[in-house]
Protein backbone atom coordinates (compact mmCIF):
# COMPACT_ATOMS: atom_id res chain seq x y z
CA UNK A 1 0.00 0.00 0.00
CA UNK A 2 1.54 3.39 -0.94
CA UNK A 3 1.36 5.88 1.71
CA UNK A 4 0.02 9.55 0.69
CA UNK A 5 3.56 11.55 0.84
CA UNK A 6 3.25 15.57 2.65
CA UNK A 7 3.43 18.03 -0.07
CA UNK A 8 4.25 21.90 -0.13
CA UNK A 9 0.63 22.86 -0.88
CA UNK A 10 -0.59 20.28 1.77
CA UNK A 11 1.83 22.54 4.63
CA UNK A 12 1.07 25.81 2.71
CA UNK A 13 -2.57 25.07 3.94
CA UNK A 14 -2.51 24.41 7.40
CA UNK A 15 -3.25 27.42 9.11
CA UNK A 16 -4.60 27.06 12.44
CA UNK A 17 -7.33 29.75 12.70
CA UNK A 18 -8.72 27.48 9.65
CA UNK A 19 -9.25 24.70 11.82
CA UNK A 20 -5.80 22.90 10.82
CA UNK A 21 -3.65 20.73 13.68
CA UNK A 22 -0.79 22.18 14.08
CA UNK A 23 2.31 21.47 11.85
CA UNK A 24 5.04 19.45 13.05
CA UNK A 25 8.83 19.55 11.82
CA UNK A 26 11.70 17.91 13.23
CA UNK A 27 15.37 17.62 12.00
CA UNK A 28 17.27 15.13 11.28
CA UNK A 29 20.48 14.73 9.42
CA UNK A 30 20.93 11.72 7.96
CA UNK A 31 18.58 7.90 7.21
CA UNK A 32 18.57 6.26 10.58
CA UNK A 33 17.22 10.30 11.84
CA UNK A 34 14.63 10.38 9.15
CA UNK A 35 13.28 7.03 9.48
CA UNK A 36 13.18 7.54 13.37
CA UNK A 37 11.35 11.54 12.67
CA UNK A 38 9.26 10.16 10.36
CA UNK A 39 8.25 7.04 11.91
CA UNK A 40 6.97 9.11 14.67
CA UNK A 41 4.30 10.87 12.16
CA UNK A 42 5.95 14.12 11.79
CA UNK A 43 4.71 16.44 8.90
CA UNK A 44 8.26 17.86 8.05
CA UNK A 45 11.72 16.75 7.99
CA UNK A 46 14.25 19.43 8.65
CA UNK A 47 17.93 19.14 7.29
CA UNK A 48 18.99 21.98 9.13
CA UNK A 49 22.22 23.69 9.13
CA UNK A 50 22.37 22.70 12.20
CA UNK A 51 24.12 19.41 11.41
CA UNK A 52 26.95 22.37 11.79
CA UNK A 53 26.84 21.81 15.97
CA UNK A 54 24.84 19.04 16.46
CA UNK A 55 27.09 16.67 14.44
CA UNK A 56 29.81 18.00 12.89
CA UNK A 57 30.73 19.39 16.08
CA UNK A 58 31.35 23.24 14.56
CA UNK A 59 30.60 25.99 16.96
CA UNK A 60 27.93 27.72 14.77
CA UNK A 61 26.46 26.96 11.56
CA UNK A 62 28.61 29.47 9.17
CA UNK A 63 31.08 26.50 8.68
CA UNK A 64 28.66 24.40 6.81
CA UNK A 65 28.77 23.98 2.90
CA UNK A 66 26.66 23.47 0.23
CA UNK A 67 28.22 19.83 -0.22
CA UNK A 68 27.87 19.25 3.03
CA UNK A 69 24.30 20.08 2.74
CA UNK A 70 23.95 17.67 -0.08
CA UNK A 71 25.04 14.88 1.55
CA UNK A 72 22.87 15.42 4.21
CA UNK A 73 19.56 15.75 2.37
CA UNK A 74 20.85 12.50 0.18
CA UNK A 75 21.12 10.56 3.08
CA UNK A 76 17.63 11.74 4.48
CA UNK A 77 15.79 11.18 1.40
CA UNK A 78 17.26 7.66 0.65
CA UNK A 79 15.26 6.61 3.85
CA UNK A 80 11.72 7.67 1.62
CA UNK A 81 9.98 9.57 4.39
CA UNK A 82 6.63 10.46 4.00
CA UNK A 83 7.13 13.79 5.75
CA UNK A 84 8.07 16.37 3.35
CA UNK A 85 11.85 17.55 3.00
CA UNK A 86 13.01 20.69 3.51
CA UNK A 87 17.06 21.81 2.89
CA UNK A 88 18.06 24.83 4.83
CA UNK A 89 20.27 26.93 2.47
CA UNK A 90 23.50 27.18 4.10
CA UNK A 91 25.21 30.77 4.36
CA UNK A 92 26.92 32.49 1.49
CA UNK A 93 25.27 30.05 -1.14
CA UNK A 94 22.43 32.27 -1.39
CA UNK A 95 23.92 35.51 -0.39
CA UNK A 96 26.24 36.29 -3.79
CA UNK A 97 22.59 36.92 -5.96
CA UNK A 98 19.65 34.93 -7.08
CA UNK A 99 21.64 33.37 -10.02
CA UNK A 100 24.28 31.51 -7.65
CA UNK A 101 21.35 31.05 -5.16
CA UNK A 102 18.89 29.03 -7.51
CA UNK A 103 21.90 27.17 -8.62
CA UNK A 104 22.66 26.15 -5.07
CA UNK A 105 18.81 25.50 -4.40
CA UNK A 106 19.12 22.95 -7.46
CA UNK A 107 21.98 20.97 -5.82
CA UNK A 108 19.90 20.24 -3.21
CA UNK A 109 16.87 19.63 -4.68
CA UNK A 110 18.88 17.06 -6.76
CA UNK A 111 19.65 15.39 -3.44
CA UNK A 112 16.30 15.04 -2.74
CA UNK A 113 15.05 18.46 -1.23
CA UNK A 114 11.66 19.50 -2.01
CA UNK A 115 11.66 22.83 -0.75
CA UNK A 116 14.69 24.76 0.57
CA UNK A 117 14.40 27.17 3.60
CA UNK A 118 16.65 30.43 4.35
CA UNK A 119 16.89 32.98 6.29
CA UNK A 120 16.03 37.08 6.73
CA UNK A 121 13.75 39.61 5.66
CA UNK A 122 12.77 42.12 2.89
CA UNK A 123 16.61 41.68 1.73
CA UNK A 124 15.80 37.93 0.64
CA UNK A 125 13.13 39.05 -2.04
CA UNK A 126 14.83 39.03 -5.28
CA UNK A 127 16.21 35.27 -4.29
CA UNK A 128 12.97 34.22 -3.06
CA UNK A 129 11.27 35.49 -6.14
CA UNK A 130 14.48 33.82 -8.08
CA UNK A 131 14.10 30.37 -6.23
CA UNK A 132 10.03 30.81 -7.54
CA UNK A 133 10.61 31.57 -10.73
CA UNK A 134 12.83 28.43 -10.66
CA UNK A 135 9.93 26.11 -9.04
CA UNK A 136 11.76 25.56 -5.84
CA UNK A 137 9.55 26.25 -2.60
CA UNK A 138 10.68 28.48 -0.48
CA UNK A 139 10.40 28.04 3.81
CA UNK A 140 11.27 31.94 5.24
CA UNK A 141 13.02 32.13 8.50
CA UNK A 142 12.68 35.17 10.69
CA UNK A 143 13.88 36.31 14.23
CA UNK A 144 17.04 34.69 15.55
CA UNK A 145 18.38 33.53 12.84
CA UNK A 146 21.73 31.75 13.53
CA UNK A 147 23.42 32.49 10.35
CA UNK A 148 23.38 36.43 11.84
CA UNK A 149 24.98 35.14 14.73
CA UNK A 150 27.74 38.08 14.40
CA UNK A 151 25.53 40.38 13.40
CA UNK A 152 23.57 40.08 16.03
CA UNK A 153 26.29 40.01 18.90
CA UNK A 154 25.10 36.29 19.63
CA UNK A 155 22.05 33.88 19.90
CA UNK A 156 20.19 36.63 21.34
CA UNK A 157 15.96 37.04 21.57
CA UNK A 158 15.05 39.57 18.82
CA UNK A 159 12.19 41.82 18.24
CA UNK A 160 12.28 43.09 21.52
CA UNK A 161 11.13 46.66 20.64
CA UNK A 162 8.24 48.07 19.49
CA UNK A 163 10.30 49.23 16.08
CA UNK A 164 11.94 45.77 15.88
CA UNK A 165 8.46 44.12 16.79
CA UNK A 166 6.82 45.89 14.26
CA UNK A 167 9.84 45.52 11.79
CA UNK A 168 9.70 41.23 12.19
CA UNK A 169 5.37 41.19 11.18
CA UNK A 170 6.51 43.33 8.37
CA UNK A 171 9.07 40.80 6.82
CA UNK A 172 6.89 38.11 7.77
CA UNK A 173 4.31 39.66 5.61
CA UNK A 174 6.45 40.52 2.79
CA UNK A 175 7.79 37.02 2.63
CA UNK A 176 4.20 35.35 3.01
CA UNK A 177 3.07 38.06 0.06
CA UNK A 178 6.35 37.43 -2.02
CA UNK A 179 5.19 33.50 -1.89
CA UNK A 180 7.10 31.69 0.90
CA UNK A 181 4.94 28.73 1.66
CA UNK A 182 5.57 29.18 5.56
CA UNK A 183 7.36 30.96 7.50
CA UNK A 184 10.18 29.33 10.88
CA UNK A 185 9.84 32.33 13.61
CA UNK A 186 12.36 31.85 16.16
CA UNK A 187 13.47 33.39 19.14
CA UNK A 188 11.12 35.92 19.32
CA UNK A 189 8.69 37.03 21.75
CA UNK A 190 5.40 34.98 21.95
CA UNK A 191 3.32 38.01 21.07
CA UNK A 192 5.59 38.83 18.10
CA UNK A 193 4.76 35.71 16.83
CA UNK A 194 1.54 36.19 17.34
CA UNK A 195 1.31 38.99 15.59
CA UNK A 196 3.42 37.92 12.67
CA UNK A 197 1.03 34.49 12.88
CA UNK A 198 -1.91 36.37 12.91
CA UNK A 199 -1.02 38.45 9.59
CA UNK A 200 0.22 36.17 7.23
CA UNK A 201 -1.83 33.97 5.50
CA UNK A 202 0.64 30.94 5.20
CA UNK A 203 1.70 28.78 8.36
CA UNK A 204 4.57 29.85 10.96
CA UNK A 205 6.27 27.12 12.86
CA UNK A 206 7.36 28.34 15.80
CA UNK A 207 10.87 27.60 17.95
CA UNK A 208 11.35 29.38 21.02
CA UNK A 209 8.09 31.65 19.71
CA UNK A 210 5.70 30.31 21.87
CA UNK A 211 2.53 28.62 21.68
CA UNK A 212 0.47 30.50 19.01
CA UNK A 213 2.36 29.66 15.89
CA UNK A 214 0.72 27.13 13.45
CA UNK A 215 3.48 24.67 14.25
CA UNK A 216 6.49 24.09 16.13
CA UNK A 217 10.00 22.52 15.39
CA UNK A 218 12.31 21.11 17.80
CA UNK A 219 16.03 19.66 16.26
CA UNK A 220 16.66 15.90 17.00
CA UNK A 221 19.47 16.20 19.49
CA UNK A 222 17.53 18.84 21.52
CA UNK A 223 14.79 16.37 21.78
CA UNK A 224 16.17 13.77 22.29
CA UNK A 225 18.48 15.15 24.99
CA UNK A 226 21.66 14.63 22.76
CA UNK A 227 21.92 18.04 22.46
CA UNK A 228 25.36 20.02 24.60
CA UNK A 229 24.06 21.74 27.79
CA UNK A 230 23.03 24.30 28.81
CA UNK A 231 20.22 23.60 26.22
CA UNK A 232 17.85 26.82 25.48
CA UNK A 233 14.93 27.06 27.47
CA UNK A 234 12.53 26.27 24.48
CA UNK A 235 14.18 22.47 24.27
CA UNK A 236 12.24 20.35 25.97
CA UNK A 237 14.28 16.96 26.03
CA UNK A 238 11.68 13.92 25.45
CA UNK A 239 14.49 11.84 26.18
CA UNK A 240 17.79 12.18 28.32
CA UNK A 241 19.65 9.28 25.08
CA UNK A 242 22.78 10.72 25.74
CA UNK A 243 22.50 9.47 29.78
CA UNK A 244 21.17 6.22 28.02
CA UNK A 245 23.43 5.66 25.82
CA UNK A 246 26.86 6.16 27.90
CA UNK A 247 25.27 4.14 30.68
CA UNK A 248 24.89 1.15 27.55
CA UNK A 249 28.12 1.66 26.23
CA UNK A 250 29.43 1.59 29.70
CA UNK A 251 28.00 -1.78 30.14
CA UNK A 252 29.57 -2.86 27.28
CA UNK A 253 32.98 -1.91 28.15
CA UNK A 254 32.44 -3.39 31.41
CA UNK A 255 31.87 -7.18 29.98
CA UNK A 256 34.38 -7.09 27.76
CA UNK A 257 36.74 -5.89 30.48
CA UNK A 258 35.21 -8.59 32.62
CA UNK A 259 35.32 -11.25 30.08
CA UNK A 260 31.73 -11.65 29.68
CA UNK A 261 31.22 -10.49 25.52
CA UNK A 262 31.17 -12.36 23.62
CA UNK A 263 29.01 -15.22 24.86
CA UNK A 264 29.31 -18.57 23.10
CA UNK A 265 25.93 -17.39 21.17
CA UNK A 266 27.69 -14.80 20.29
CA UNK A 267 30.63 -16.82 18.52
CA UNK A 268 30.57 -18.31 15.04
CA UNK A 269 32.17 -22.04 15.46
CA UNK A 270 33.90 -24.07 12.69
CA UNK A 271 33.30 -27.69 12.59
CA UNK A 272 34.70 -29.66 15.54
CA UNK A 273 38.04 -30.78 14.37
CA UNK A 274 38.92 -27.09 13.17
CA UNK A 275 40.77 -26.50 16.84
CA UNK A 276 43.11 -29.78 15.76
CA UNK A 277 43.54 -28.38 12.40
CA UNK A 278 45.05 -25.04 13.84
CA UNK A 279 48.01 -27.42 15.94
CA UNK A 280 48.82 -26.41 19.77
CA UNK A 281 47.46 -23.14 21.06
CA UNK A 282 51.05 -21.06 21.42
CA UNK A 283 49.60 -18.80 24.35
CA UNK A 284 46.51 -19.84 25.34
CA UNK A 285 44.35 -16.37 26.09
CA UNK A 286 44.60 -14.94 29.78
CA UNK A 287 41.83 -14.69 32.66
CA UNK A 288 40.94 -11.57 32.58
CA UNK A 289 42.23 -9.12 34.95
CA UNK A 290 40.05 -8.56 38.22
CA UNK A 291 38.69 -4.69 37.89
O1 LIG B 1 18.93 24.41 11.25
C1 LIG B 1 17.97 24.27 12.04
O2 LIG B 1 17.92 23.34 12.84
C2 LIG B 1 16.91 25.26 11.98
C3 LIG B 1 15.81 25.15 12.99
C4 LIG B 1 16.29 25.63 14.30
C5 LIG B 1 14.59 25.87 12.55
O3 LIG B 1 16.92 26.12 11.17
Amino acid sequence: MSVERVTVPDIRSRKRRSGSRPIVMVTAYDAPGARIVDAAGVDIVLVGDSVADNVLGYPDTLHVTVDDMVRHVAAVARAGPRALIVADMPWMSYHLGPEEAVRNAAALVRAGAEAVKLEGGEVRLPVISALLRAEIPVMGHLGLTPQSVHAMGGYRVQARTGEAARSLVAAAAALAEAGCFALVLEGVPDVVAEAATGTVDVPTIGIGAGPSCDGQVLVFHDLLGLGRRPAPRFARAYLDMGGLATEAIARFAADVRDGRFPSAEESYHGPPDLRDALGPNPEPPRPPEPP
